[in-house]
This record gives C-alpha cells, sequence and structure tokens, in this order.
C-alpha cells in the first residue's frame, strides 16, 4: 500500500507538522507500506504530488492542512486520507463554531466573547467576562498567539499580539482548574492525560520542549472519569469527528470544561495522543496501522 506522508505546509504550526510528519515516517510499517513523504511548500504541492497514494497520512496542523481545504481538495481528486473529513475539519479548526456546537449539546465551555479589533474590547460582552481572561487566534493551533491577560492593559497587548494571526480573536473566561487531554481513536476514549506545565499555561514551550511539562496519563475517580468521558464523546459526537481526535478540558470544582477539539493532534515525539495510547498498550506503529485503518473503513 502506498502511503504518502504529508507535513509541512503554510500555517503557523509548520515546524510541528514537520516533527509529526518525520514522527510517521520513521514509525510506520515499511514492510507493510510503501512509504512516501510530501512535504507540502506551496499551494500545488499536494496536487502535484499526491498522485498514485493509496491513502494520505495527514500530518498537518493548523490552517490549509487541519481546516479542511486539503481535505476537500483529496476529496475531488478522489484520494481517501486519515482523520475528519471535511465539515468536522472546518468547524473544530474554528475555536468559536465549536463552542457554539459544545453549547447547543450542553457540553460546559467556559464563557467568551469575539473580537476583530482593539476598538470591541469595550463591547458588554466582552467587559462582563472579567479578569482573568485568554486571547487566541480564532484559527490558531499549539497556542501560538495566546496570552492569558489579568489587566485591561494585559488584554490590549495580548489581543493586539493575536492580531497579527488572525483578524477573529477569541477572549475567553479563564479557568483556572488541571488540565487535561482526552485522545479518541474510533470513538473511544484512549487514557486520559493530565497536563502540569512549568509556566503560567501550556503554552508552544512547554508543549513542545523536552521536560517542559509535567504530562502524565492519569487514572481519575471514578465519578469525574465517567464525566470526562462523557464530555469527550458528546464534543466528538457533536462536531462529527471520525477515526480520531483530541478533546483538550479544564477541570474546577468537578466539571470538565472543554477548550476544543484537535483533529489533527500533535503525533510529534513530546505529544500527548501518542504517550496516551502507548499507556493503552499501543506502539506508535500500531497507531498509525489502526489511523490507517479505520480511515479506510
Ligand atoms: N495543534 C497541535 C499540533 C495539537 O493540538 O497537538
Ligand atoms: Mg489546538
Amino acid at each position: 500500500m502506498k502511503v504518502g506522508v504529508i507535513m509541512g505546509g503554510m500555517s503557523s504550526e509548520r515546524q510541528i507538522s514537520l516533527l509529526t510528519g518525520q514522527e510517521m515516517v520513521n514509525n510506520l510499517n515499511k514492510e507493510k507500506y510503501e512509504v512516501k513523504p510530501i512535504v507540502i511548500n506551496n499551494k500545488m504541492d499536494l496536487i502535484e504530488q499526491s498522485a498514485g497514494l493509496d491513502i494520505a497520512l495527514l500530518a498537518l496542523h493548523g490552517k490549509y492542512g487541519e481546516d479542511g481545504t486539503v481535505q476537500a481538495t483529496l476529496d475531488s481528486l478522489g484520494i481517501p486520507y486519515t482523520g475528519c473529513g471535511v465539515l468536522s475539519s472546518g468547524v473544530c479548526m474554528d475555536k468559536d463554531m465549536t463552542k457554539k456546537l459544545l453549547r447547543f449539546e450542553g457540553v460546559a465551555t467556559g464563557d467568551w466573547a469575539m473580537v476583530g479589533s482593539l476598538e470591541e474590547l469595550s463591547a458588554p460582552a466582552v467587559e462582563r467576562l472579567g479578569f482573568p481572561v485568554v486571547v487566541k487566534p480564532n484559527l490558531g493551533g499549539s497556542s501560538i498567539g495566546t496570552r492569558i491577560a489579568r489587566t485591561p492593559a494585559e488584554l490590549k497587548s495580548a489581543v493586539q499580539e493575536a492580531l497579527k494571526w488572525d483578524s477573529a480573536i477569541m477572549v475567553e473566561q479563564f479557568i483556572g482548574g488541571d488540565e487535561i487531554t482526552c485522545p479518541i481513536l474510533n470513538g473511544k476514549l484512549l487514557p486520559i492525560v493530565a497536563i502540569k506545565p512549568s509556566g503560567e499555561f501550556f503554552d508552544y514551550t512547554s508543549k513542545y520542549e523536552d521536560g517542559a511539562a509535567d504530562e502524565k496519563v492519569v487514572e481519575l475517580p471514578r465519578e469525574l472519569h465517567d464525566k470526562v468521558e462523557a464530555a469527550a464523546l458528546a464534543s466528538y459526537k457533536a462536531l462529527k469527528c471520525s477515526v480520531y481526535a483530541r478533546i483538550d478540558m479544564i477541570v474546577k470544582d468537578g466539571v470538565p470544561y472543554v477548550l476544543e477539539i484537535n483533529t489533527l493532534p500533535g503525533l510529534t515525539r513530546n505529544s500527548l495522543l501518542p504517550k496516551s495510547a502507548a499507556a493503552a498498550g499501543i506502539p506508535f506503529g500500531k497507531l498509525l496501522d489502526y489511523i490507517i485503518d479505520y480511515s479506510l473503513e
């Protein structure tokens, strides 16, 4: 079977995508697959290099990769690919749309408001959030351009920074609690990972530098585990995910608040999903076999 590992791309998460792609290339079973690494540097690369693939193994993160655009191109070329489809990818990339759907389904998520300029910070929808808040580019990933703001001055500079990455900015209530993540494979929850970043929050450095965060597979007390599992599966279903995804949450006072859904979660050496899969007895190579098999079903 000819597997193209599609990596790189034009998003702010290009470097992480290259790491995910390299990890996939290293771990794919070469007796089973003919592996073709495909690095995307411009909009034509995918079209020119994907001919003849039996499946495209997506290692892309962020815009033009995780957001449904590459999925739509592959659909129109008739090339199967791994992970979620066009609709789910597009909606999950959009943090605002995701939270609207989560609310509709009754899944807890922090309050938020959207702004497109500094002038909008005085809107009642923003002011009622109080402080602290988290400021995020709506279509971002890997916490790039994300900051916590504790004062109006910090909020202003955080929005200025986020506007470098996106024209729509989410200002979200900061929920001070325990951060966990819930990887899902084929509709089933894998072991939950608890995250204790060394800094203020799980930022880019904490995510990707060796030893910069303490990430452990945890067994939560039964009642909390069941609530977390229910929220994770409800999110996966509400956003029409398929094959695999990773749901990030904060738990406070026994309530899991969903932050977002990652449809192409990082699979780098330091990423969370492979750690969780390993704890479930699924080594990286086997995880890729499952992802490919479920995507072809
Ligand atoms: N956006 C990064 C790659 C993640 O969620 O793992
Ligand atoms: Mg993300």
